[in-house]
């Protein structure tokens, strides 16, 4: 499959952005409510002198799951650990990031979603009493054995909340779900972005970018980045209104925010299955996708902009799409 520029998944080239990623609290844009509940917890738990209770994210990739995590752990002034859900393959690996942890530090655990359920089950005494249980030795010999660790904050990060045991998700104290930004908020982020890469952008030039980037910083930041090489090479480095326009259209991103996959998703709907309603497995198969990549990948957009929807009897293409898309819809006098 072609790349997608507007992928919120992360690309190669979005290397970029640990050094354009916000690391404090204030200066991270939208997200009033999740900020606004984070802040007092994280006093609170100043206040007592305690770690900070766990915290589940959830929520689309690239709305911002990795980077609140490592702001939590600068606002708490703690280190942070990282790992990955489907990196932790064995209780040895989970005990040995366990046990460089000091006391208060972040642990975030990115896709959390995918770590196996015997991980999982070890983490359960870890996250409500500090304790590690370990079964060590082999066959006939084993015995148990019981760590202290100190007292920690597990920052867990997953797209799919829906794929998490119900004791894993009760034990997280704070469960935030991030939303889509507003054209308002990417706005923010796209000229917060512009000055830390120190180029100049128009109002009306961010504006524009910011509706077509999928209500995703990540898109925004890299939308921005490649209208800036149009607007370093056909202009004079200045981002305007007319560069973005042009840069945008020949990077096949619609007004908004759409692209060739989108098109296809949803044509496909249309021409094959009368605008649905239509089984997600049967959209799968008719464009040779998975059915996880459409459901996390292309579909929440396109619900969250009322393109689709999900009804009892599968997704259905909206009225609104349809005149997006300029198809006439059978059986209807337009
Ligand atoms: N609220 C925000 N304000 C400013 N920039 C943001 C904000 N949220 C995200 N970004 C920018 O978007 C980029 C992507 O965010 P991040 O990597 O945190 O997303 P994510 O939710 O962890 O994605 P994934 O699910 O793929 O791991 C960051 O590098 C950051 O620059
Ligand atoms: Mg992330």
């Amino acid at each position: 499959m072609n790349e997608r520029i507007v992928t919120n998944h992360p690309l190669e080239e979005d290397q970029f952005e640990t050094s354009i990623r916000p690391d404090s609290i204030d200066e991270y844009i939208g997200q009033q409510e999740v900020k606004e509940n984070l802040n007092i917890f994280m006093q609170a738990a100043k206040m007592r002198g305690e770690s900070l209770d766990h915290v589940l994210l959830y929520g689309p990739p690239g709305l911002g799951k990795t980077t609140l995590a490592y702001i939590i752990a600068n606002e708490m002034g703690v280190n942070i650990k990282t790992a990955s859900g489907p990196s932790i393959e064995k209780s040895g690996d989970l005990a040995a990031i366990l046990s460089t942890l000091e006391p208060g530090d972040v642990l975030f655990i990115d896709e959390i979603h995918r770590m196996p359920r015997f991980i999982e089950e070890i983490l359960y005494p870890a996250m409500e009493d500090f304790t590690l249980d370990i079964i060590v030795g082999s066959d006939s010999s084993t015995r148990n054995i019981k760590i202290d660790l100190p007292p920690f904050t597990l920052v867990g990060a997953t797209t799919r909340a829906g794929d998490l045991t119900s004791p894993l998700r009760d034990r997280f104290g704070i469960v935030s779900k991030l939303q889509f930004y507003t054209v308002e908020e990417l706005t923010e982020i796209v000229k917060r972005t512009s000055r830390v890469l120190n180029c100049e952008i128009d109002e009306n030039a961010a504006i524009e970018l910011a509706s077509r980037s999928r209500g995703t910083p990540r898109i925004a930041n890299r939308l921005l980045k490649r209208v800036r090489d149009f607007a370093l090479v056909l202009g004079d480095g200045n981002i305007t209104l007319d560069i973005t326009n042009l840069a945008l259209d020949k990077l096949k991103v619609d007004k908004l925010g759409l692209d060739d996959t989108d098109y296809h998703l949803l044509k496909a709907i249309i021409e094959k299955f009368n605008g649905g309603p239509v089984g997600i497995e049967a959209i799968a198969s008719s464009i040779g996708e998975e059915q996880s990549t459409i459901e996390d990948v292309y579909e929440p957009y396109l619900l969250q902009i009322g393109f689709l929807k999900r009804t009892s009897r599968g997704r259905v293409v909206t009225e609104k799409a349809y005149e997006h898309l300029k198809i006439h819809k059978q059986g209807t006098l337009f």
